[in-house]
């Protein structure tokens, strides 16, 4: 599958720009810094003006930490996620929501791939902790239990992440694409944890409204030793 970029129109351009402006000026006292350095060293490739093209950024991060892009029609199977994970290959959909579906969806469109998992792709501490967690998975295959658990740390991480940097900070990228959820994120009224790996992974999620229940990591080494002390326990 190619992401077929002379398909878009003037409409999804306008709403592409009107998501990216709105939420990167959102963002802005309320995102990690490290996401927002990333996003705006990736403003050639990755701005409000034009909708992403994945080729442009792939090669963009050919002399970065090497990702790429992969389209994909939808949600796909978890080993074949993981698989192209280890593999430095990102999932990503192409299509757009619509202007009457600005804050709700029911999966993940370009917007939540690009706009809110990629920047952080060009940290390099970010993107071996991504690629750890891909080659963890493809071990984890046929361990249906543990691949439970894999989900449940990503999706308290990648997904639903926060940072202490001086205050709760986002790096997830489900908070961090969505206009709503960056705002509810941040209030004090919020349940908020220290990110702790053997609760995470007893702790269920659900995905069908907006998170009332978030992990807080003091760093993105923090995650990294996770995945590799996660590895170390199933593997040895
Ligand atoms: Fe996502």
């Amino acid at each position: 599958m190619i992401q077929q970029y002379d398909q878009y129109t003037e409409k999804d351009l306008a709403i592409w720009n009107l998501l990216f402006s709105r939420q990167q000026e959102n963002l802005n006292d309320k995102a990690s810094i490290t996401y927002l350095k990333s996003l705006a060293k990736m403003k050639p490739v990755l701005n409000a003006k034009e909708i992403p093209n994945f080729e442009k950024i792939n090669q963009w991060f050919d002399n970065e930490t090497g990702w790429q892009i992969k389209c994909v029609p939808g949600l796909i199977p978890v080993d074949d996620f993981f698989e192209l994970l280890s593999q430095k290959k990102f999932c990503s959909s192409t299509w757009l929501r619509s202007m009457e579906n600005l804050d709700y969806l029911e999966e993940p469109d370009m917007f939540h791939d690009i706009f809110g998992h990629v920047p952080l792709l060009c940290n390099p501490v970010f993107s071996e902790f991504m690629q750890e967690f891909g080659k963890l998975g493809v071990q984890m295959k046929d361990e249906s239990v543990r691949l439970i658990q894999l989900q449940r740390l990503y999706w308290f991480t990648i997904e639903f992440g926060l940072i202490n940097e001086n205050g709760n900070k986002i790096y997830g990228a489900g908070i961090a694409s969505s206009f709503s959820e960056t705002n509810l994120s941040t209030e004090n009224a919020v349940n908020i944890s220290p990110f702790d790996l053997e609760t995470i992974l007893t702790t269920p999620f659900e995905t069908d409204h907006v998170q009332n229940h978030y992990f807080i990591t003091h760093s993105y080494e923090q995650l990294f030793a996770a995945i590799l002390a996660l590895k170390k326990n199933w593997t040895t």
